[in-house]
């Protein structure tokens, strides 16, 4: 989506669609009366007889035959209108994103009542919208050579409104930002590891620091091993691509104080090393770098928007493979913090990458953590598919991120992590911790010895194995990457920065 047009004159629009949403009873809704005036007086019958139907998500489309200007009309039914919210709205729209892109079409224009409701202003519906049709309509291109969906784009995407169109603007081109970041961070999942390795994945991070002026550092091998990054360079071992860890600062202020830390995990492919992944669960781990590929699209997000608050990223980037030189179980490891590591299970490797990176964020400042990682499959068992699983060791932050998962509609679930959890964790013969005390609750155990690492530092860790790949279509999107948690982190970022603003 290049352009946007805020129109007053409903009747002068030009586009391939027009999107109509129908809450069940639209007459009770502000403007519906003009609309009708305008777009066809025929609209009240359609909806009485139920050839329109307002069910939610409900997509009814029709050859445009009175609305001149129009090839062809969507409706989608928005359901109970007492009811509606943000969430509810990015899910419909995300539903005509959906069918916009399976009809290619180039222009849509979208008619929304400026609902009324207490949880709903006119620019949270164009916002909402917006984000819902441009996650909706995504498409991995791939590398088929006979794919013709590279013509697919929605060149121009119009409101019919009558609101404040300054306001209107501004939440459409926050909407599409949002939207642009998590089709980045799903485009980055869904790429192979062949053409995703950790060096690529600095470039693309690169790219960001030259476009949004933020300060990057990018660590190889040789600067790991002069730190002391013996974790990262463990998991890295049995490769022979090059680890990286990539820093990313956005500052905010001149100042570099009250600092958030977005850590990443990303392990660009994870055969789970000497602890060799069985092959039917080894398929997909591509996707091992999601923690990775939502901080990078928090930060696109953070470059576009600017909010007032200092942000430093950083991603532990390396695939975790096998070879005469790999790391082995029975192998006890120094981590950048100085503690040591008993590796029990190579496959358990995200929490030594994070765990470098981690110390790293909090060496260069970071005043609170949230790491993402794919970190576990008992997650999955924990929590499904459509739960993010946390963890945290502060209440008043871990409720400020959780506002933020309200308002992005990403569900966090958060699971206990006790004194008890923490002593098997320690518990070693040979070293101050092992990676792998079992099998029962090992979302926490993971999660936990991050935990470790991140110290008295206000932290959230979020576990994302179950939700950062989708088996099937969603409601937000194609079977494949999600880019899960792109959206959270970033709002997070701008709750605290508003925050701040407010003190
Ligand atoms: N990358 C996996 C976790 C994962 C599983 C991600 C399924 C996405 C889907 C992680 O590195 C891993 O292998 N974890 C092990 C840990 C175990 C060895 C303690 C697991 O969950 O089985
Ligand atoms: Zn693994
Ligand atoms: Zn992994």
């Amino acid at each position: 989506m290049k352009t946007t047009i805020i129109e007053r004159d409903f009747g002068k629009v030009e586009a391939d669609v027009l999107v109509i949403g129908v809450p069940t009873h639209p007459e009770n809704t502000v403007g519906w009366d003009e609309f009708v005036n305008v777009f066809s007086a025929r609209l009240p019958e359609w909806l009485k007889s139920g050839d329109i139907s307002t069910d939610f998500k409900k997509i009814v489309k029709m050859p445009a035959i009175e609305a001149s200007g129009y090839k062809r009309v969507l409706f989608v039914g928005l359901g109970t209108q007492k009811k509606l919210n943000e969430d509810l709205l990015r899910q419909a729209f995300a539903a005509v994103g959906k069918e916009l892109a399976a009809g290619k079409a180039a222009s849509a224009a979208v008619w929304t009542a400026p609902f009324t409701n207490d949880n709903l202003s006119c620019e949270d519906v164009v916002f909402a919208a917006t984000e819902g049709i441009g996650l909706g309509m995504y498409k991995f291109e791939g590398y088929r050579t006979d794919s013709n969906e590279r013509d697919v784009t929605l060149g121009t995407l119009t409101f019919l409104s009558s609101a404040d169109e300054d306001e209107l603007r501004a939440a459409f081109e926050v909407g599409k930002v949002y939207a642009h970041a998590v089709n980045e961070a799903r485009n980055l999942v869904n790429m192979p590891p062949n053409l995703l390795t950790a060096t690529k994945m600095a470039d693309y991070a690169r790219e960001l620091a030259g476009k949004y002026d933020f300060d990057i550092e990018v660590l190889g091998k040789k600067e790991m091993e002069e730190l002391g990054m013996g974790a990262i360079l463990a998991v890295n071992k049995g490769s022979v691509e090059e680890p990286k860890l990539i820093v990313l600062k956005y500052a905010a202020t001149e100042q570099w104080e009250d600092v958030i830390g977005l850590v990443g995990k990303g392990v660009t492919y994870d055969t789970g090393g000497y602890s060799l992944k069985p092959k039917d669960g080894m398929v997909g781990m591509k996707g091992d770098m999601g923690g990775a590929a939502a901080v990078l699209g928090a930060m696109s997000i953070i470059g576009e928007l600017r909010p007032a608050k200092n942000v430093i990223a950083v991603i532990g980037a390396t695939d975790n493979m096998v070879s005469g030189e790999a790391f082995k179980p029975d192998d006890v490891i120094t981590s950048l913090s100085g503690k040591t590591i008993e590796v029990l299970n190579t496959d358990a490797e995200g929490r030594l990458v994070l765990a470098d990176a981690v110390t790293y964020a909090k060496q260069s400042g970071a005043d609170y953590l949230i790491d993402v990682a794919t970190l576990t499959g008992g997650v999955i068992i924990a929590l499904g598919n459509d739960k993010t699983g946390a963890l945290t060791n502060d209440e008043a932050f871990f409720e400020e991120f959780m506002q933020a998962s309200l308002e992005t509609g990403e569900f966090v679930w958060r699971l206990p992590l006790t004194e008890n959890d923490k002593k098997r964790i320690r518990k070693s013969d040979v070293a101050d911790l092992n990676n792998s005390p079992g099998r029962d609750g090992h979302m926490i155990f993971g999660g936990g010895f991050v935990g470790e690492f991140a110290g008295d530092t206000p932290w959230i860790h979020l576990d994302i194995a179950g939700t950062s790949d989708a088996a099937a279509a969603h409601d937000l999107g194609p079977k494949g990457a999600t880019g899960v948690m792109t959206r959270t982190l970033a709002t997070v970022v701008e709750r605290l920065a508003d925050a701040n603003i407010e003190d």
